[in-house]
Parts: C-alpha cells; structure tokens; sequence
C-alpha cells in the first residue's frame, strides 16, 4: 500500500515536472533556447486607404519579411478610415494590449497615436513635416518616443517642372484639407514660391473625401492649372479632380507619384516603397537591435523623381515626352 502511493506521488511529481518544463522541449524548428521564440506585437495605423499609403505598407510588409521577420513581428494593422474617431479608439487599443511599438502612416494617424501613448515607441512613415505636426521638436534629436520617415515636398521642384510643361501658367488653383497639417505646410511653401514669381492662386477646401469634386470643380474657369499637396483627402478622390481637370483641360501638379497614376499630368516627388523600407529598417532596429528612439534621428527623404502621365499629357495636349523617352 505504501509502496502504490508512492508511486502514485511520483508520477504525480513527474506529470507536473512535465508540465512546468515546457520550455526545454525542443521547439519545432529544431532550436532549443526561449528567446528564439520571441514574437513582438506591432500596431500599425494607417489613416486612410490610398495608393500611395497602401504602397508604403505593403513596403514594410514586405521588408520585414525580407530581413526574416515576417513571423517574429505581428502587424495588427488598422485602417483609420480618414475618422478621428476610428484613429484614436485604434491608438488606445494598441495601448490597452500593450504593444511592443506602433507604426502610424501618415500625419493625422501619427498625431493620434502620439497622444495615446508617451511610452511605447511610435515610428512614423510618411509624415511631411514632422515638427508642424508637433511630433518632434528637432528633427535630428527626438526627444520622446516618436521618430520616423518624412516625405518633405520640394514645391521649387514641382513648379519648376511645371515652368517646364506649361509655361503660361498665371493662375494655380489649390485643394485641400485644412485638417491636414501635412498640406498647409506644403501649401505655405507653394505660396511663398509664387509670391516671389508674381504668379497668382486660388483656393478650394475641402473637410472630407466627399467634398472633393465639388471642390474641384468650383475652381474650373479661375484658374489654369491645379497644383495638389501631399494631401491624403484629395488623394483618396484624386480619380475624380482628374477626370474635371481633363475634361477642362487644366493640367494638374501633384506633390505625389500616385496621385499622377490616377490621372494627374505630372510631379517631381518622393519614393514611397523605399520610404517604406527605411520605416520597417527603423523599427528593427528600435526592436530587435535593442537602439532607442533618441539613437533614432528622423529620416528625410530628399530624392525627387519626375513622374508624368502620358495619357493624360496626350488627353490636355502638353508635351512630356523629355520625360517619356528612353
Ligand atoms: N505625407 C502625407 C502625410 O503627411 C502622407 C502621404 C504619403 C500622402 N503619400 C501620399 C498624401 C500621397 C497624399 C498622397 O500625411
């Protein structure tokens, strides 16, 4: 009798051993140390779905998955839906489940998550100006926990393509979301650029996506071309200002490559899948690579590629091919 208790403890004491020891069964990848198995948990917000945004995620996407940490880091990814509201109950959960760092695409996304949180590292991509948008004071020294990648816009670049296309120009006609603080910084700088140049401009607002046609079309007689910030409400109905700017002949300078896949004439503008690249490289090394946000000065890209529309160029008759030969 003694001798089956005993044996009864045993087995017990064994069946708990078993169950505590979990961590020296080999893994299934044949590797044996804990740490192998560390995943992290990343939210990712982005504002709103547009080309030139769900390119820069599925940059990042992908290049994490290039350096090999496609199963070690979890996106939960979020799609703000251009809404305040959606964005910050979005920041707020990140928070809640306690990520390991957030991504946040575009301004408006990267000022919502930096208000829910002081704590957890935020990488931004694709942020324009970053210290309007009071992110970070200093470019080169944050100071917080948001760093990032910015698309700052060269409005000398645009227009000078644009003194180059048209030349005749007198009257630009501008659109866009005074909420983005991304737009009126680009809008500033255009007003500066062609104040100096004794060229004249026209304004249309717009406060959400459906307001943009309207918008557009309010414009068409006023002016001879439209020029169009890096705004992300524009963006998310640049199909239809392109379709009234054609049909009026009004040739249409973006601050954005994607913007002229949707039926702009042309821009001189960032590259958005080697933005998202460098926004994936930062958060592996803030991650992985054990670097903190300070060691993490912002990153601006300063390289401006020419992009034109030929069937559009065709469609209003301007002339790109300096930009279309071989
Ligand atoms: N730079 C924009 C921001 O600060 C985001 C953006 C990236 C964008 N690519 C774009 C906006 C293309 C309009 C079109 O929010």
């Amino acid at each position: 009798m003694k001798k089956l208790l005993s044996l009864i403890l045993t087995l017990a004491m064994l069946t708990m051993l078993a169950a505590c020891g979990g961590g020296d069964t080999p893994a299934p990848n044949g590797s044996n140390q804990s740490t192998a198995n560390q995943t992290y948990n990343v939210g990712l917000l982005q504002l709103v779905e547009h080309p030139s945004l769900d390119e820069i995620r599925t940059a990042i996407e992908a290049e994490l998955a290039d350096k090999g940490y496609g199963d070690v880091i979890k996106i939960d990814y979020v799609n703000g839906q251009n809404d305040a509201t959606t964005m910050n109950t979005a920041a707020q959960k990140f928070v809640a489940d306690g990520d390991d760092a957030i991504i946040a695409i575009a301004t408006n996304a990267a000022q919502s998550v930096a208000a829910a949180t002081q704590d957890i590292p935020i990488i931004f991509s694709a942020v324009t100006d970053p210290v309007a948008a009071e992110l970070v004071s200093d470019l080169s020294a944050p100071d917080g926990n948001v760093t990032g990648i910015s698309d700052y816009i060269d409005v000398a670049a645009i227009f000078g393509l644009a003194e180059e296309l048209t030349p005749d120009v007198q009257t630009y006609g501008f659109i866009y979301n005074m909420g983005e603080v991304n737009s009126v910084s680009v809008i500033e700088q255009a007003k500066a650029y062609l104040d100096a140049k004794g060229i004249a401009y026209e304004e249309a607002f717009v406060t959400n996506i459906g307001e943009v046609t309207t918008a557009a079309q309010s414009l068409v007689g006023k002016v001879d071309a439209f020029f169009l910030p890096i705004d992300n409400t524009v963006a998310s109905a640049m199909s239809n200002v392109a379709d009234i700017a054609n049909a009026n002949q009004i040739p249409v300078y973006t601050a954005a490559d994607s913007m002229v896949n949707d039926g702009g004439l042309a821009t001189a503008g960032v590259n958005y899948t080697q933005l998202g690249k460098q926004t994936a490289d930062m958060l592996i090394r803030i991650l992985i690579d054990g670097e903190s946000v300070a060691d993490n000065p912002v990153e601006v890209l300063t390289e401006y590629s020419v992009t034109v529309n030929p069937e559009t160029a065709a469609a209003i008759g301007v002339d790109v091919s300096a930009y279309t030969a071989e």
